[in-house]
């Protein structure tokens, strides 16, 4: 036994060896003596840096998430309010896909939905306050509250009627999000 390699093996009695984490009671150079013979200096030596580098890892990886959380606690409601509007608008859309396909079509099952997507459709101008000037993004937007002002005007009563409505709502949607949306 070398007289370094025994000071380098007491320095670091915690790491990793043989795959589990040894204890302060046992001397590694005891454990690590039995599982390799000493022909093998250099390999204590990777292992060292192996486990530096994953204790690297580790501590980068919980930097990341401390700093996205620390980044998202600052989010006011308003920067939130794009993503929360446009999942909103989503769910509504979500369920009333469902109740046609669970053929509950019923006003009490739809029309709260699509009032919902109307009201909330007061909103888009507010939540997109870069694009609210924007002349296109006006006219999908009042399309979008137009389609929906139809709907309550004259609710649709089964699910053929929903089926269309959604899809005219649906349209709305996505012609605002062929100009404005990445
Ligand atoms: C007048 C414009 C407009 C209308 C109408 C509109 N959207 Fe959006 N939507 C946007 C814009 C702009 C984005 C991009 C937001 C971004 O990336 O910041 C977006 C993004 C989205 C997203 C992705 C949100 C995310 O997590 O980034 C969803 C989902 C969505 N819209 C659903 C809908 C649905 C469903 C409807 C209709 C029921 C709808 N939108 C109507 C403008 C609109």
């Amino acid at each position: 036994m070398p007289p370094n390699r025994s000071r380098k093996s007491r320095s670091m009695p915690w790491i990793l060896a043989g795959g589990r984490m040894l204890s302060f009671g046992e001397t590694f150079r005891g454990t690590a003596m039995s599982a390799q013979p000493e022909a093998k200096p250099k390999s204590s030596a990777a292992m060292r840096y192996l486990f530096l580098f994953l204790l690297g890892l580790v501590i980068g990886a919980i930097g990341v998430v401390m700093l996205m959380r620390t980044w998202d606690a600052r989010k006011t409601p308003q920067d939130r309010l794009p993503e929360a509007l446009m999942d909103l608008q989503a769910w509504h859309a979500g369920k009333l896909d469902e109740a046609i396909k669970q053929n509950r079509c019923d006003a009490t099952n739809t029309i709260p939905h699509f009032r919902a997507m109307r009201s909330t459709g007061e909103d888009l101008e507010a939540a997109f306050p870069d694009l609210a000037d924007d002349q296109r993004f006006k006219d999908h937007a009042a399309k979008y509250r137009g389609t929906l002002d139809a709907a309550l005007a004259s609710p649709p009563l089964d699910c053929a009627g929903v089926g269309t409505t959604l899809k005219q709502v649906g349209e709305a949607c996505k012609g605002c999000h062929q100009d404005f949306r990445n």
